[in-house]
C-alpha cells in the first residue's frame, strides 16, 4: 500500500510526478499547442459571457485556489475572488448569472464546500468543481467537473491533491484564455511545454530530500516560525505554514513579506526560523530587503529560490534551497515540494503520527 515508503504522506509526495503527468494526460494536444477539456459542459459561448470568478474551498484546497486566482487573472484577465467555504455562504456573496464559481475539493465531500456550491447554484451561478474523486457529492452536483488524477490520497495532510489542483487550474486557465482569445497560441504552447517539464523537475527536487531533512530537523527544535513571500509565493507560503502546523504542531505564520514591518517583525527574535520564498524574479530584490529586515532581528533564514541565484544569495540567507527554473506562474508546482518535505521530516523528528495528526479527519463532512 505504501509502496515501500514509511508513511502514506511520503509516498504521496513522491507520487507527484505521476500525478502531474496523469492530470495532464490526454488534455494537451499532440502538437502541444492547445488544451482540450472535453469533459466540460460549459460552451465556449457561455465561457465568453463570464465576467467574474469566485473560488471557494477549505484548507489546502483553498490554498490551491489562491494560486488559481493568479493563474486566471493573469491568463484570462477576469477578476477572481477567493473565499473560505464556511464564510462564503453566510456573507451574501454577490453572485450573478455571469459569475463562475469554482469549488476545489480533494475528497469532494467537504460539507462547507458542498454547501457553498449549493448556495452558488441557488443564486444562479454555474459551478465548476475541481476534485480528485469521481462520483463524489461535489462532482455529482457541480455543472462542470475537472477531475485531478492524483490517485487516492490517504494521509490527512494533503500533498499530491494540492499540486494536481494547480495543474488543473493551469489547464483550465489556458483553455479559457484561448477560448476568449486572451492569449495567443504561441504563448499557450510555451506554457504547456514548461508544464510538461514539471514532473521531471519535481523528481530532481525529490532527489535532494536529504538536504531538506536536515533543515526540517533543525526547525523541529523551535516553537514558532515564519513563512514569507510575495505574490504567488505568498500563496505557497500559506500552504507551507498550514502543512507544518497540521502535522508537526509547530506554530507558524505565513506573511506577505512586505507586511512584516507593519507589526509582526516584533515577533522575530534571535534564532527565529524564517522560510523565505523568492521564486518571482520581478520581486526578488524586494524580497531580499524583507529578508534583511528579519536578519537584523536575528532571524535564521532559509531561502527558496530559482537555480542560478545560489552564489549571490549566500550573503543574504543562512541556508538555501534552489528549485529548477520554470515560468513564474508555474513555480508553486515546484516550490511547494520542499515545504511538504519540511513538514514531513519535522513531524517525523518530533515523533508524531505523520499520517493521522491529532484532532483532524481526512474528510470533514460536518459544517
Ligand atoms: O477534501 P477537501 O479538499 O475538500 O479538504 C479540504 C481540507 O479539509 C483539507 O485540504 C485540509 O486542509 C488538509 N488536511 C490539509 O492538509
Amino acid at each position: 500500500e505504501k509502496a515501500g515508503f514509511d508513511h502514506f504522506m511520503l509516498k504521496e509526495i513522491h507520487d507527484q510526478p505521476k500525478a502531474y503527468r496523469d492530470t495532464m494526460l490526454g488534455r494537451i494536444s499532440d502538437d502541444g499547442r492547445s488544451v482540450d477539456l472535453p469533459e466540460l459542459n460549459i460552451t465556449p459561448e457561455q465561457l465568453k459571457g463570464i465576467n467574474r470568478v469566485h473560488i471557494v474551498a477549505c484548507g489546502t484546497a483553498l490554498h490551491a485556489g489562491l494560486v488559481g486566482k493568479s493563474v486566471i487573472e493573469s491568463l484570462v484577465r477576469i477578476p477572481v475572488e477567493t473565499d473560505v467555504a464556511s464564510e462564503y455562504r453566510y456573507r451574501s456573496p454577490i453572485i450573478t448569472k455571469d459569475t463562475l464559481v469554482i469549488v476545489v475539493s480533494q475528497s469532494g465531500e467537504t460539507a462547507d464546500t458542498l454547501a457553498a456550491l449549493r448556495e452558488a447554484q441557488r443564486c444562479g451561478a454555474r459551478v465548476l468543481a475541481i476534485t480528485n474523486v469521481v462520483g463524489s457529492s461535489v462532482a455529482r452536483e457541480a455543472d462542470d467537473v475537472i477531475i485531478t488524477l492524483a490517485g487516492p490520497e490517504i494521509a490527512v495532510a494533503s500533498t499530491k491533491a494540492y499540486s494536481s489542483q494547480l495543474i488543473a487550474f493551469y489547464l483550465f486557465g489556458l483553455y479559457w484564455a484561448r477560448t476568449i482569445g486572451a492569449q495567443d497560441e504561441a504563448t499557450v504552447a510555451h506554457i504547456l511545454a514548461a508544464m510538461q517539464a514539471l514532473p521531471e523537475q519535481v523528481e530532481r527536487i525529490l532527489s535532494q530530500s536529504d538536504t531538506i531533512k536536515e533543515v526540517a530537523e533543525s526547525i523541529s527544535h523551535h516553537s514558532s516560525l515564519f513563512f514569507i513571500g510575495r505574490g504567488i509565493d505568498y500563496a505557497v507560503a500559506m500552504e507551507g505554514s498550514l502543512k507544518l502546523k497540521e502535522i508537526s504542531y509547530i506554530h507558524s505564520e505565513a506573511y506577505a513579506a512586505g507586511e512584516l514591518k507593519h507589526g509582526t517583525l516584533a515577533l522575530i527574535e534571535e534564532g527565529t526560523p524564517v522560510i523565505a520564498l523568492l521564486t518571482q524574479e520581478d520581486l526578488y530584490e524586494k524580497m531580499l530587503s524583507n529578508i534583511k529586515e528579519t536578519k537584523a532581528r536575528g532571524a535564521h533564514v532559509l531561502g527558496i529560490m530559482n537555480e542560478g541565484h545560489e552564489e549571490e544569495i549566500a550573503k543574504s540567507v543562512d541556508r538555501q534551497f534552489a528549485i529548477p527554473r520554470t515560468l513564474p506562474l508555474l513555480t508553486p508546482a515546484l516550490s511547494v515540494i520542499p515545504l511538504q518535505l519540511i513538514s514531513y521530516y519535522a513531524s517525523l523528528a518530533l515523533g508524531h503520527d505523520v499520517d493521522k495528526p491529532r484532532n483532524l479527519a481526512k474528510s470533514v463532512t460536518v459544517e
